[in-house]
């Protein structure tokens, strides 16, 4: 018989011998944000995440991270997760019914709540700055990082899972492009950056790519800093920043460019 939860202020700490439970590096704390990731490398978690801002909110409970071990979830023996391509052809696929299984873990049991369920693929859409937003507005997100030559369709089919891509190149496993989409997302939570305004006035936050940024020394190898931001004006400065984001933009990235003139018509 299991033994009763040992509650820790917010946090109930219960011993189960359940396959995600033992993956678990934090302890369930209801209502926060959680990521939930079905990997065959768990141990690749909480990686860069549990460094500086987002290590930091992850110990004081403010999101959670859960990974789910895709080989406690495979057949036979060998805890089996991939077969043969259907129709031939090189590497190896992740079987649709040894997913199930940990979907069902991870995502299909919290009712009630709101999170995307996503597969990193390259197929998938660019992941955005927007997409992070959404997600961060969610109660969570859960993610399944495919390896070898990816995931049987079906599952996709069956569940109607988002693809979400990194960017356009390939990659061994989901697991990196799972830790940059839930870092972006993190950071977007409340309570996380120190300073609130960094998250307003950072790249993408208006549409636009950010200012250049300098620190002292005000002279460093006969470079110095535009006088303007030693000037102390706060609104000159606030003009030279929109300017430079402007024209960094512009030169950087057309397609933000253009989408910001088409809003603006
Ligand atoms: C070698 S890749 C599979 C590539 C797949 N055969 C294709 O051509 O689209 C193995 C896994 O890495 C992950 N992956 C690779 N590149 C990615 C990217 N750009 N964004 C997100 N996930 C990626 C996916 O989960 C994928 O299933």
């Amino acid at each position: 018989m299991s033994k009763p939860p040992r509650a820790a202020g917010r946090i109930a700490v219960q011993a189960t011998l359940k396959p995600r439970e033992l993956m678990t590096d934090t302890p369930d704390i209801a209502g926060t944000w959680t990521a939930k990731v079905i990997t065959l490398f768990p141990t690749a978690f909480p990686g860069v995440l549990g460094e500086s801002l987002t290590g930091k909110a992850l110990k004081d409970g403010l999101w959670q991270l859960k990974t789910y071990d895709l080989r406690s979830y495979g057949i036979g023996k060998h805890r089996n997760v991939d077969d043969t391509p259907a129709g031939g052809g090189a590497g190896m696929v992740l079987r649709a019914d040894v997913l199930e299984k940990a979907i069902a873990d991870a995502h299909l049991g919290a009712r009630g709540t709101t999170a995307p369920l996503v597969y990193l693929s390259p197929r998938g859409r660019r992941f955005d700055q927007a997409m992070a937003r959404n997600w961060a507005r969610a109660d969570g997100v859960t993610m399944l990082c495919g390896r070898f030559e990816g995931v049987d369709e079906r599952i996709l089919q069956r569940y109607g899972i988002q693809e979400v891509s990194l960017g356009d190149f390939v990659m061994t496993g989901g697991e990196i492009a799972a830790q940059a989409m839930i870092d972006a997302t993190v950071r977007l939570l409340p309570g996380i950056l120190g300073n609130a305004e960094s998250a307003v006035e950072e790249s993408f936050s208006n549409g636009l790519l950010e200012h250049p940024q300098y620190t002292k020394p005000a002279e460093w190898q006969g470079l110095s800093i535009p006088e303007v931001l030693l000037s102390g004006n706060h609104a000159k400065i606030a003009e030279w920043r929109k300017q430079m984001s402007l024209e960094i933009t512009k030169e950087r990235r057309p397609d933000l460019w253009e989408a910001l003139k088409d809003s603006e018509d």
